[in-house]
C-alpha cells in the first residue's frame, strides 16, 4: 500500500507555483466532446492527476484520440461514436456525471451508471436530470443507470441550488442544442468562467459565467483550438494553509489572488500575514488565533474543499473554533483520523467544534477522500514526530506531485510505493 511518510515541526518557507485547476480541466475535457470536427483541441499544462488519467480513459473509451505532448494534451474527437461510458470509470469518479450533457448534445443519447454515494456524502443528481429533461431529454433512471436521449433544444431552467456540476451539465448540453438557453440560480465558481472561455474559443456562444444567470445561445457544432485552465484555487490554498499550520512563510506564485478571498479574509481573521502582491501571495505568522465561527458557502464564500485543511489547522489555533459546512452534509471524515494526532474537535451534524491544543503527535493516519487527505497532511507537517498517511490515492485524485511541491518548501514528506491495483493506467 502506498503511504507518505512525514516527519513534522519543520516551518515551511518559500517561493511555489500551482498546477493547473482540476475543477476546470475536467468539464473542459468532457466538453470537447462537442467538437465532431476533424480540427484538434490542445490543452495545455494539464496536471498529471488520478482524476485527468480517468477522464482521459472514458474520452478514449467513447472513441476520442487523447495524446499527451509533453505537458500538454492532444484531442481528436471526430470520431466519437459511443454514448455509455463504462461502469468502472464511472465508479472511478462520480464527478463524470457531466458527461450526460456533452454526449447528448453530441450523439443524442447517454448512459451513465449511477454515481452512487463516496465519502462526502451521497452525491445527487436531481437538479443534472430535471434540468437537462428542461432542455427536452427523455431521460430514464432504472437498475442504477440512467438513459438519456432526446434531440435538445433551448430552454429555461431554475436550478433549486447552485451546483457546479448541473450548472456545468447543463452548458454543455445548450451549447449545441437549438435555440437559447437560460440558467437562473446557477453556480458562480471560477471554473464555470474557464468553462464559458474554453467553449467561446471552440465556437460557442456563451455569456454571464461567474453570475447567477448565464445565457447559451445554442450553434450547430463546435470545432478545435487551445487553452489553458487558471491555477487550481484549491491547491494554492492548501499550501497557503500549509505556511499557517507550520509557522512558516510561503509564496503561491501566478495565481490569481481574487479566487483565494475568502480565505485570506480568515487568515487575517485568526491573526495570520496575509500579504498579496500581483498574482502572488504570501502567508506567513505564527499560531493562529481561533476562529469563532466559520461557514462554508458557494463561491465567492469560503469553498467546501478548503474545509478540511483549514479545520486541520484550527486543531492548533488558541481557543474554540467552529466550522459550519453546508455544502456537503458528512464532510467530516477526516475529524476521526486529527484525533489520533491529539486534536480535540466535537462533530455534532454538519457543525464541528474544534479546540486547540497546544501540539499533535505523528501517528497512522489514513485518507477517506481528497481533501480530507490533505488536512491529513497539513496536521502531519505541524505534528511532533513521524506520520504516515495512507489512502494517498485519494490525494493524488487533485494534487500533482504533493511531496515533492512540500518538500521545495522544506517539508520532510516522502512517497513510499506500495503495490496496488489502479483501475486507471
Ligand atoms: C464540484 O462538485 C467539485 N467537483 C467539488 O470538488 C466541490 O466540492 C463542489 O463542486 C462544490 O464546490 C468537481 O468540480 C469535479 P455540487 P459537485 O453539485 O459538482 C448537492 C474536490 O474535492 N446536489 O455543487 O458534485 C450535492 O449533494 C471536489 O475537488 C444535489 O442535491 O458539487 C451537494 O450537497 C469535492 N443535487 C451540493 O449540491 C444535484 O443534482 C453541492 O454539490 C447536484 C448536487
Amino acid at each position: 500500500m502506498s503511504k507518505y511518510i512525514v516527519r513534522g515541526g519543520l516551518p515551511l518557507a518559500g517561493k511555489i507555483k500551482v498546477h493547473g485547476a482540476k475543477n476546470s480541466i475536467l468539464p473542459v475535457l468532457a466538453a470537447s466532446l462537442l467538437n465532431k470536427t476533424g480540427e484538434q483541441i490542445r490543452l495545455e499544462k494539464v496536471p498529471a492527476l488520478y482524476d485527468v488519467r480517468a477522464m482521459i480513459s472514458i474520452l478514449s473509451g467513447l472513441g476520442a484520440q487523447v495524446d499527451r505532448d509533453g505537458e500538454d494534451l492532444l484531442l481528436r474527437t471526430a470520431n466519437v461514436d459511443c454514448y455509455h461510458v463504462p461502469d468502472a470509470l464511472m465508479r472511478e469518479m462520480r464527478s463524470s456525471i457531466f458527461l450526460m450533457g456533452p454526449l447528448l448534445g453530441r450523439l443524442g443519447r447517454a448512459r451513465l451508471c449511477y454515481p452512487g454515494g463516496c465519502a462526502i456524502g451521497i452525491r445527487p443528481i436531481n437538479l443534472h436530470i430535471e434540468g437537462l429533461r428542461a432542455l427536452g431529454a427523455v431521460i430514464e433512471e432504472k437498475d442504477g443507470y440512467i438513459e438519456a436521449r432526446g434531440q435538445l433544444r433551448g430552454g429555461e431552467v431554475d436550478l433549486a441550488y447552485p451546483s457546479v456540476g448541473a450548472t456545468e451539465n447543463l452548458i454543455l448540453a445548450a451549447a449545441t442544442a437549438q435555440g437559447e438557453t437560460i440558467i437562473r440560480n446557477a453556480a458562480c465558481e471560477p471554473e464555470i468562467v474557464d468553462l464559458q472561455k474554453f467553449l467561446n474559443i471552440l465556437g460557442a456562444n456563451i455569456k454571464g459565467a461567474g453570475s447567477p444567470v448565464i445565457k447559451i445561445k445554442g450553434v450547430p457544432g463546435l470545432h478545435g483550438g487551445s487553452f489553458r485552465v487558471f491555477p487550481d484555487r484549491i491547491v494554492a490554498g492548501t499550501y497557503l494553509l500549509a505556511a499557517a499550520i507550520t509557522g512558516g512563510s510561503v509564496t503561491v506564485e501566478e495565481v490569481i489572488p481574487e479566487h483565494l478571498q475568502a480565505l485570506l479574509r480568515l487568515l487575517r481573521q485568526a491573526g495570520v500575514s496575509v500579504m498579496v502582491a500581483g498574482s502572488s501571495v504570501t502567508v506567513s505568522g505564527g499560531r493562529l488565533k481561533a476562529i469563532s465561527r466559520v461557514e462554508t458557502k458557494p463561491y465567492p464564500g469560503f469553498p467546501t474543499d478548503l474545509q478540511p485543511p483549514l479545520v486541520a489547522c484550527l486543531t492548533l489555533a488558541s481557543g474554540s473554533s467552529t466550522m459550519i459546512e453546508h455544502v456537503f452534509k458528512g464532510r467530516f471524515h477526516h475529524v476521526a483520523e486529527l484525533r489520533k494526532m491529539g486534536a480535540r474537535i466535537s462533530v455534532h451534524g454538519h457543525r464541528a467544534v474544534i479546540s486547540g491544543v497546544p501540539l499533535l503527535k505523528g501517528a497512522v493516519v489514513r485518507a477517506t477522500d481528497l481533501r480530507a487527505g490533505a488536512a491529513l497532511v497539513l496536521a502531519a507537517l505541524a505534528a511532533r514526530g513521524e506520520s504516515q498517511i495512507l489512502g494517498i490515492k485519494h490525494i493524488e485524485r487533485g494534487y500533482d506531485r504533493l511531496p515533492e511541491a512540500l518538500r521545495s518548501l522544506g517539508a520532510r514528506i516522502f512517497r513510499v510505493d506500495g503495490v496496488e491495483k489502479e483501475a486507471i493506467s
